[in-house]
């Protein structure tokens, strides 16, 4: 039976923040012209209870079957939509929301009329793809609660003991000996150092945690596998040397494997003089009361970081302070002399640094560009300084050097990334979903990260952070199920070639091949970031919501006037998105010949799409997606980037000018760079 399409269009005023740009009931007269519109209605403030309520009553007095809202972004009010029309009786997948405050009103002020055109063209795109929308559901998963917790350091023993403490079983797995991670390797952990014993703090925290009837703890124990999805893991753990293997059924897990020190090479003298050390063997030495007979301390902060290729490792002026006032308290007449670029201490850190100043610790800063340099002179260490705020130049002697070096992930980062189908950042730490959306969490749902295997934290930051994590993964652990998105992938097998290029390119192992190679989408597992869609040779692998042929009537409704003067931008639906909302927030005014097309991932855009745009006359192409590598779908960027590659060969094979073919990556705070590249796109394709 052929469905009788019935398209009903929201159109908001958002009080003056649309209208007092866009001609709004121009817009609305214009959306009762389109194919398949049975009703197009304005709405003051279309998120308002009362609009809400009336919207849902015209969807059933007209009984109508796709809606499609014109308002603000949908990163914000999507849901919010998706609930009005499915208590409307309308499947909330039949929704198709349509951004004319952020992508419109906002950066086009001074050009109502030109805005208002625009809007009309978004409102026709909105309308070609709601007409093609089909139904979709979520998928609920039973979640029990038994956690997997793979680190026991500070904050793997702190998420073990949330977890457990909410009456939910934590299974703790330790690859040393011993639980409490570096710590073991600390002596104190602040400057107040004889309230703050590194040993005291891990064997109070473990036996805690030893004692605890919930918590099951596997020491010298590494993952061997791990299959399955949230609510459902197989993990096979194997006992560090000839134990057998054993498997363990969780529900969820929590990352927390640590970090290691960058070692440095070649520098400083390092592994070359045994009077060069770094700080986390200074704390050994402490610990072991190996410092007795030191006269002269040089430390020397920002080894290996804050510089090009890394960040500031955030705790390297903390622990030289910690450290400084460890030895000038063992040691009052000796010479401790911190050498520093820029000293970051917050609050609580402040205290230390008056009392380091107070015992007589020297401060010396040196430029950006101009490390210190440690040689020996008669078999004495020196230290060669620029001292930036005298602006003279010191030797400076040593009988010991200490390194404030950078830090790194821990060694089985790799191997874990690899189990669990995460990713790590170019520092070897794993990397959250999202640096301030999700900073818990990884893509995949049920999976938890805390602690310094994000990045080097203090003591009291990687408590904080297991606890956060173990509540993340409580959430589900409590409600019993979890309901996941029900945009995934669907494949056709009827014109499949089992090439398997799916399979293998799925970064979720989403889709398993049997023994003749047809695949099979385990719909738990898809996110629906569309990348098998876009690399599937034989185009059988459509994506809900985000099909070719949705997606290809966005474009072909885009170009239908005027196609030479636009740009058709595809936007991946987190960073890009949010980066061109954030260009709307901030009211930056560019040229308005982007029409912009919501996908999940830019490894969703094929070389079909930006092809289709071409031959349509398109005057360019724009794939934005997130900066790397902070992908929502871990390596959908890296695709994506591959592919606009091959895609320019094909261009200029085709005979188009693979120029106008642009990307960009960028971070939801990126509104300027967003409406950089619009501009600077506009003038390079010599754009009215
Ligand atoms: Fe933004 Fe993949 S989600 S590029």
């Amino acid at each position: 039976m052929v469905e009788n399409i019935r398209i009903g269009v929201f159109v908001c005023d958002c009080g003056s923040n649309i209208a007092g740009v866009v001609n709004v009931p121009d817009v609305v007269d214009y959306a009762r012209g389109l194919d398949h519109v049975v009703l197009a209605d304005e709405g003051r403030w279309s998120c308002s209870v009362d609009y809400l309520s009336k919207m849902q009553d015209l969807i059933k007095e007209h009984q109508i079957n796709r809606v499609v809202v014109a308002s603000c972004t949908p990163r914000t009010h999507e849901p919010l939509f998706k609930r009005t029309v499915k208590e409307a009786g309308v499947n909330p997948y039949l929704l198709e929301f349509v951004s004319i405050r952020e992508q419109v009103s906002w950066v086009h002020m001074q050009e109502p009329e030109i805005a208002t055109e625009k809007a009309k063209d978004l409102v026709k795109m909105g309308v070609a793809k709601a007409a093609l929308l089909e139904e979709g559901q979520e998928i609920r998963l039973p979640v029990k609660t038994d956690c997997l917790i793979i680190g026991g350091g500070m904050a793997g023993m702190s998420a073990a003991l949330n977890v457990a403490d909410q009456g939910f079983n934590a299974v703790l797995v330790e690859k040393e000996p011993q639980l409490g991670g570096i710590m073991n390797q600390l002596c104190f952990i602040s400057h107040d150092h004889y309230k703050s014993p590194a040993a005291i703090l891990v064997e109070s925290k473990a036996a805690q945690v030893h004692a605890h009837p919930n918590v099951t703890v596997y020491t010298d124990t590494h993952l061997e596998t791990v299959e399955g999805y949230i609510g459902n893991y197989r993990v096979t753990l194997k006992p560090n040397g000839d134990g057998s293997s054993g498997n363990i059924d969780v529900s969820t897990v929590v990352v927390a494997t640590g970090m290691q020190e960058l070692e440095p090479e070649g520098q400083f003298l390092y592994g070359d003089d045994p009077r060069v050390v770094t700080q986390l063997q200074l704390d050994r030495m402490l610990r072991d009361k190996a410092v007795q007979d030191v006269k002269s301390v040089v430390i020397i902060n920002c080894v290996n970081s804050k510089n090009e290729t890394r960040g500031c490792c955030s705790i390297g002026c903390h622990t030289s302070v910690k450290n400084a006032i460890a030895l000038k308290t063992l040691h009052k007449n000796a010479s401790v002399q911190i050498l520093y670029r820029d000293l970051s201490m917050v609050k609580e850190e402040g205290d230390a640094l008056e009392k380091a100043k107070k015992i007589g610790i020297k401060f010396l800063r040196f430029p950006d560009d101009r490390y210190p340099v440690v040689a020996t002179e008669n078999k004495n260490l020196i230290v060669q300084v620029f001292d930036l705020l005298i602006g003279k130049e010191f030797k400076l002697p040593a009988d010991l050097v200490v390194l404030t070096t950078a830090f790194k992930g821990d060694e089985t980062v790799e191997h874990i990334k690899g189990l669990l189908k995460v990713s790590s950042n170019a520092d070897g730490f794993f990397q959250e979903s999202h640096v301030k959306l999700g900073p818990l969490e990884f893509p995949a749902d049920g999976i938890s990260l805390c602690g310094c295997a994000k990045a080097p934290m203090t003591f009291k930051e990687s408590c904080e952070a297991g606890t956060g994590a173990a509540m993340k993964v409580s959430i589900p652990m409590k409600r019993g199920y979890v309901e996941a998105e029900g945009i995934v992938a669907d494949i056709d097998l009827a014109n499949c070639n089992q090439c398997s290029i799916c399979w293998k390119r799925c970064p979720y192992s989403a889709i398993k091949v049997d023994a003749e190679k047809n695949p099979e989408v385990i719909k738990a597992l898809c996110k629906g970031c569309g990348l098998c869609a876009a690399d599937c040779p034989k185009e059988c692998i459509s994506i809900v919501h985000y099909s070719d042929e949705q997606v290809m009537a966005q474009v072909e409704a885009a170009l239908e006037d005027d196609p030479d003067r636009k740009i058709i931008g595809f936007v991946c639906h987190w960073c890009a998105l949010g980066g061109v909302d954030m260009a709307g927030v901030s009211r930056l005014q560019y040229p308005s010949n982007a029409r912009l097309i919501r996908v999940m991932c830019s490894a969703r855009v094929s070389i079909k799409m930006m092809q289709h745009a071409f031959d349509l006359g398109a005057a360019g192409v724009l794939v934005a997606g997130c900066e790397f590598p902070t992908c929502h779908y871990i390596t959908g960027n890296y695709a994506a980037e591959k592919r606009i590659k091959r895609t320019k060969s094909k261009l200029a094979k085709a005979g188009y000018d693979p120029e106008r073919l642009w990307n960009i990556w960028c971070s939801a705070a990126d509104g300027p760079k967003f409406a950089g590249t619009m501009r600077e796109m506009v003038k390079e394709l010599n754009l009215k």
